[in-house]
């Protein structure tokens, strides 16, 4: 039989997606890896088949088919998923973990994903980036995401995750952002957090939960850029925060209103580098110490609904400020409010 013959005979006998893979000479470049395949294809089912995976087939190929994803051409390897405004219904499945060579795993404004984030996840080693802000993901910060060492960016807010912010997050040595906003989560804010070290400087947002405590003392060697921890029950002083802004090239900006922090600004330094503070509805006593009308670059400072007293620093921010944001403190006086007797 001539080779040629021998091929035709095959090709009745072998099933399309086998002889394919007989064949790797006929393959385009880039071609989904199977495992890969496989695993996503059980993701999207636990998803109850969604409409914006439908070209998530069996059939197709994954690499140059599907939407959603990014393909490493060289081997077919599965390295992103950006899902958005998704309508998945159910939790991801623990397929999930079967994706190694995933770095970025965006699942975002998807209302009806649910349930926890599966321990499966903890299998992703090279993941980098997990976004998936605005779904209604339930169950705990799980405590293996401080075991990723490669997470860089995690951006899970505005889902009705519970429980405590788990201490092993400090560990994260790429950690840059760590964003938990808008979710259930109470304790403590974990000391261990002021141990993260990315040079070029973090982002927290811890907004909108029920976190108690004070802000931990270790937070003073945090390169900080922006922190916002409002809405909360913090308390105690905070003013370690203030200075941190000293180690970066970068503004700083801060958020604590809406919490219970009782301490005496008159008492607290502040970097040059601060470029917003927002203490409103809070406790805060003392005066407003004079330092902050030096800082060249604060642009805005809201001191409304404390028991902060005296007269009002003149220059600086002080220009521009508003009465909106020093109402309702216990005995503030001078521009823009009136002179002081
Ligand atoms: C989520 O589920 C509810 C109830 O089944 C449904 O009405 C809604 O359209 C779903 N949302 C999306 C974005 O699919
Ligand atoms: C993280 O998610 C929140 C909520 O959607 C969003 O406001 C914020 O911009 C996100 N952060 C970044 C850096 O993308
Ligand atoms: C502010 O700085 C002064 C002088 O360096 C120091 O004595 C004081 O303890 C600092 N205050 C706070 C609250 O860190
Ligand atoms: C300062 O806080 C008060 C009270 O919450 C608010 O009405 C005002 O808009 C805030 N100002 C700024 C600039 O955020």
């Amino acid at each position: 039989m001539s080779p040629s013959l021998v091929l035709r005979r095959l090709m009745q006998l072998l099933p399309p997606l086998l002889l394919i893979s007989a064949l790797p000479t006929a393959l385009p470049a880039a071609t989904c890896n199977p495992d890969d395949k496989r695993a996503l294809l059980q993701l999207k089912k636990a998803l109850g088949d969604p409409h914006t995976l439908v070209t998530w087939t069996a059939d197709t190929d994954c690499c140059t088919q599907w939407f959603a994803m990014d393909c490493d051409p060289n081997n077919g390897r599965i390295t992103s998923l950006h899902i958005y405004e998704s309508d998945a219904a159910g939790s991801l499945s623990s397929s999930i973990g079967d994706l190694p060579y995933l770095d970025t795993l965006t699942f975002r404004m998807s209302p009806n994903l649910t349930g926890p984030l599966p321990p499966e996840l903890s299998k992703l080693a090279k993941l980098q980036t997990l976004w998936m802000d605005w779904n209604s993901l339930t169950g705990p910060v799980p405590a293996f995401l401080g075991r990723m060492t490669r997470l860089s960016y995690i951006n899970i807010s505005f889902n009705k995750l519970s429980g405590f912010i788990p201490p092993s997050l400090g560990q994260l040595p790429q950690l840059m952002a760590l964003y938990l906003d808008d979710n259930r989560l109470k304790g403590t804010i974990p000391a261990s957090l002021g141990r993260l070290r990315r040079p070029t400087g973090i982002y927290i947002g811890l907004s909108h939960n029920h976190l108690t405590g004070p802000v931990p003392p270790s937070f003073k060697n945090l390169n900080i850029i922006r922190i916002d921890l409002s809405r909360n029950q913090i308390s105690g002083d905070p003013s370690v925060l203030f200075k941190t802004g000293d180690r970066s090239a970068m503004s700083l900006s801060i958020d604590l209103s809406r919490n219970q922090l009782e301490f005496d600004l008159s008492k607290a330094n502040f970097s040059s580098n601060l470029w917003r503070l927002d203490l409103s509805h809070n406790r805060v006593y003392g005066n407003i110490p004079a330092p902050l009308a030096a800082i060249e670059d604060l642009e805005s400072l809201n001191l409304s609904y404390n028991w902060l007293c005296g007269e009002i620093p003149q220059g600086g921010v002080f220009n521009q400020i508003s009465k909106l944001e020093l109402l309702h403190n216990k005995c503030l006086c001078g521009q823009p409010l009136p002179p002081c007797k």
